[in-house]
Order: C-alpha cells, then sequence, then structure tokens
C-alpha cells in the first residue's frame, strides 16, 4: 500500500495534490510519502521483531540523507557500498554500529575511513581485499570486524544485471573456497571475524531463492562453527521484489516466515538484511510534464524528465506506471520519451498511455528506488529536485540543481 491516491479527480501525495508541488518546484521533481516509507520500512523490521535483528537499508536504492534520517529514527541501520554512502548514512544520523559495508572495489582511503567510523561490519568479497583491509586496520592500530561475502551460486530468476549470487556474478566468495579464507581470516592479527553474508540480486519475486541460498549460509556457519569459528551475524542481504506492473511479490511477513524458521538452527547469530527497494520503491514517484506531443510513425509525447532523471527504462528495460495527475481514463498508444539525444532515452514503449496535450502532468510512479540515486548530469541537465511529503505538507529535501552546479569544479587551463 503506498499513499498515492486520487481525491477529487487530482493525484495526490498524501494529503497534497501533485500539481501544487509542481507549480512550487517546478518539474520535474522527485516525490516521497513520509507515510509510505515509514510505512515500509516497519512492515519489514516488524515482520522481524521477534527475533534478534537490525534492518539495514541498502543507501543505493535511495540515499537522500532526510530519508535516511527517517530511518534512523525508525531504528534502522544502513548497507553501505562506497565511501560516499558512509558519509551520507553518518551524515544523517545513522549510528555506525548499525552500517555494514558491502561491495567488491573497496580503495584503501574507503577502508581507512570506515574502520575510523567504527562501522559493524565489512561484508569483504576476495582474499585480496581481506588482506588489504588486514594492512589498514594494522596502520590505523584497530580490528577490523569481518564478514565474508559469499556466493552460494543460486538463481534469483531476476534480470540479468541485478543477478549477484550465481556462480559468474563477480559478487562474494565461492563458499566452496570460503572455509579456507575463513582460516586464514583467523590468523589475522587486525581481523575479527563476525559473521557471514550474502546477497543474491535483486527485484526477487518468489521466496525460493532465498530459502535455497540461506540454507547453504546455513550450513556453512554450522560447518563454521564446528572448526571453531564463532559468528554473530548473518546478512542475508536486500533484494526482496516489488509490484511495477503484474509481479505478485511475497510480502515482508511471507519472506519473513519462510526465512524465520530457518534461522532457528543458528539462533545464536544476529539477523541483518539490507532492504531497499521493497521500502523505497513504491514510496516515490517522478513528476514530469508534457513539452510536446507528436505524431509520426507513431505516437510520441515528449516529457521533461529522462534517462538522466530516471535511468530504469533504458537500462533494465523496467516498467514503470506512468498515470495523468488529472484524473482520466482515456488512453492511446504511444511512446513516452525524454528530451536527451538517444532513442534509448524513453520512460515508456508502446505503452497504452494517458491521453495528454502540451503542459500535463505526469506521474511516473514506483521511482523511489534507483530512481534519483542513479541520476546523472546527462546531456548537461541539472538533477531534479526531491520533495518529501508529509500529510499535507511537503519539504525540499533537495534543492533542483542550478546551471552553475553543472560546472561545479571545472577549470579552464590558463594558457
Ligand atoms: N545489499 C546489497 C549488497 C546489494 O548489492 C543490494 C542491491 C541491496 C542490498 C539492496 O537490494 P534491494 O533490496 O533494493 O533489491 N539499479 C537496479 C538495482 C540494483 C541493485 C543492486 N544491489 C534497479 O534499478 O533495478
Amino acid at each position: 500500500m503506498n499513499h498515492f491516491n486520487y481525491k477529487n479527480g487530482l493525484l495526490h501525495c498524501e494529503d497534497i495534490p501533485l500539481s501544487a508541488i509542481a507549480e512550487a518546484v517546478g518539474t520535474p521533481f522527485y516525490v516521497y510519502s513520509k507515510a509510505t516509507l515509514s510505512r515500509h520500512f516497519k512492515a519489514v523490521d516488524e515482520a522481524f521483531s521477534d527475533i534478534k535483528h537490525i534492518t539495514c537499508f541498502a543507501v543505493k536504492s535511495c540515499s537522500n540523507i532526510a530519508i535516511l534520517n527517517l530511518f534512523s529514527s525508525l531504528g534502522g541501520g544502513a548497507d553501505i557500498v562506497s565511501g560516499g554512502e558512509l558519509f551520507r548514512a553518518l551524515r544523517a544520523g545513522i549510528e555506525p554500529q548499525k552500517i555494514v559495508y558491502s561491495g567488491v572495489g573497496k580503495t584503501v582511503e574507503e577502508l581507512r575511513y570506515a574502520l575510523n567510523s567504527q562501522i559493524l561490519m565489512f561484508n569483504v568479497e576476495s582474499i585480496q581485499e581481506l588482506q588489504t583491509l588486514q594492512e589498514t586496520a594494522a596502520a590505523l592500530k584497530r580490528t577490523a570486524p569481518v564478514a565474508l561475502r559469499v556466493n552460494p551460486d543460486v538463481d534469483p530468476k531476476t534480470h540479468a544485471y541485478i543477478s549477484t549470487g550465481l556462480a559468474k556474478n563477480k559478487f562474494g566468495i565461492p563458499v566452496k573456497e570460503a572455509a579456507e579464507i575463513y582460516l586464514k581470516a583467523r590468523e589475522m592479527s587486525n581481523i575479527e571475524i563476525v559473521g557471514v553474508s550474502c546477497h543474491i540480486g535483486s527485484q526477487l519475486t518468489t521466496v525460493a531463492p532465498f530459502v535455497e541460498s540461506l540454507t547453504k549460509i546455513i550450513d556453512f556457519i554450522k560447518g563454521l562453527t564446528a572448526a571453531g569459528i564463532n559468528i554473530r551475524y548473518l546478512d542475508m542481504g536486500g533484494g526482496l521484489g516489488i509490484k511495477y506492473d503484474d509481479e505478485t511479490p511475497p510480502a515482508p511477513g511471507e519472506y519473513a516466515a519462510a526465512v524465520k524458521e530457518m534461522l532457528r538452527e543458528v539462533a545464536d547469530c544476529t539477523l541483518i538484511i539490507e532492504p531497499g527497494r521493497v521500502i523505497a520503491g513504491n514510496a516515490g514517484a517522478l513528476i514530469t510534464k508534457v513539452l510536446y506531443t507528436k505524431e509520426g510513425n507513431r505516437k510520441f509525447i515528449i516529457v521533461d524528465a529522462g534517462m538522466n532523471d530516471l535511468a530504469r527504462p533504458s537500462l533494465y528495460d523496467a516498467y514503470h506506471e506512468i498515470l495523468p495527475v488529472i484524473e482520466s481514463q482515456e488512453r492511446e498508444e504511444a511512446d513516452i520519451v525524454g528530451p536527451i539525444c538517444e532513442s534509448g532515452d524513453f520512460l515508456a514503449r508502446g505503452r497504452l498511455a494517458p491521453l495528454t496535450e502540451r503542459h500535463d502532468l505526469l506521474a511516473v510512479m514506483s521511482a523511489g528506488a534507483y530512481g534519483f540515486s542513479m541520476a546523472s548530469n546527462y546531456n548537461s541537465r541539472p538533477r531534479a529536485a526531491e520533495v518529501m511529503v508529509h500529510q499535507s505538507e511537503f519539504y525540499v529535501i533537495r534543492k533542483r540543481e542550478t546551471l552553475a552546479d553543472l560546472i561545479h569544479g571545472e577549470a579552464i587551463p590558463e594558457k
């Protein structure tokens, strides 16, 4: 459930018509419902309330500090994948002891920053990274809390670009090799083994791959325990899917029920989950204005948001529902495209789209996750504003970029 609904013929976010926000901040803009963000966070977090757990929101999915701060106030932590995300999480007020750090390519500077910040756990993805972390921690006279990210070779049955738990993917350490690396880690003076982690992919619409992967991870943890290696945290990653179109993903409660039963076998472990999309996805929309329409070989609706604002349709052929801000049932087949100079710049193709005229507003739904966080300045387009709605009030949580922002840091050589 989300808080985007028609009232009196106008699409609202909570109690505000989207047209009123458009008038105040211009278009395009991202809008998030605070009530939906909170509701989704709690739905996931409370599904695990009867076991020891930490809900570490995947910062990459939606990284505005106002939103991270909201989750922090609800008791959440963060799953980060860069020094930049660490900076955001800390600025947002997330406790370092609730931050886990994944990713195959952490730099020495990033490791140092995270060590000095005293985060909860490094999810280490290779032996070379482990050795580098040992050296970096030794130089700082610190101890690095480590989980190895294990690759369970499970097919998450999602888009190839967002599958991460298959043997052919770059992520994690194969289960077969991981035990040996744990033994090596145990000998390292500045490494403290605290956990095992995995993340098999994103936008999963069934629980079966999670169960398959967890079965392997639990077996693996039992093996470590038998070898005298004590595991305190089991990090299952994120990945729970949402409904964009006709998908029927499991509700957080179903997902939790399926895995909690299994977790009894490792009852001493604190569970870590890293949800992103399931919390933020349907809590946000991208609002755009029709600039022009034209009939060629087909009907084109040209809007003021492009692939630089929302990359998902171009990158993954992803479906996002597109609704007229002024309620109407009239539809026509059209491509909804942006102003960018590429034929790959579209928000929807061959869609039964709302019948529109110039200046009409459209809402691109389910854009709260991997929307603004993947936006770029391509074609020298200032990035859109971000707005958070709370009941009948709204806050600009990120200003629209200006033309001056576009060349920030650039310089013309003097000679
Ligand atoms: N943990 C790790 C280590 C991850 O790599 C990811 C996502 C998550 C958690 C959160 O997954 P979620 O709960 O959001 O599915 N840009 C793509 C999605 C990329 C996901 C990358 N990793 C998209 O727009 O579909």
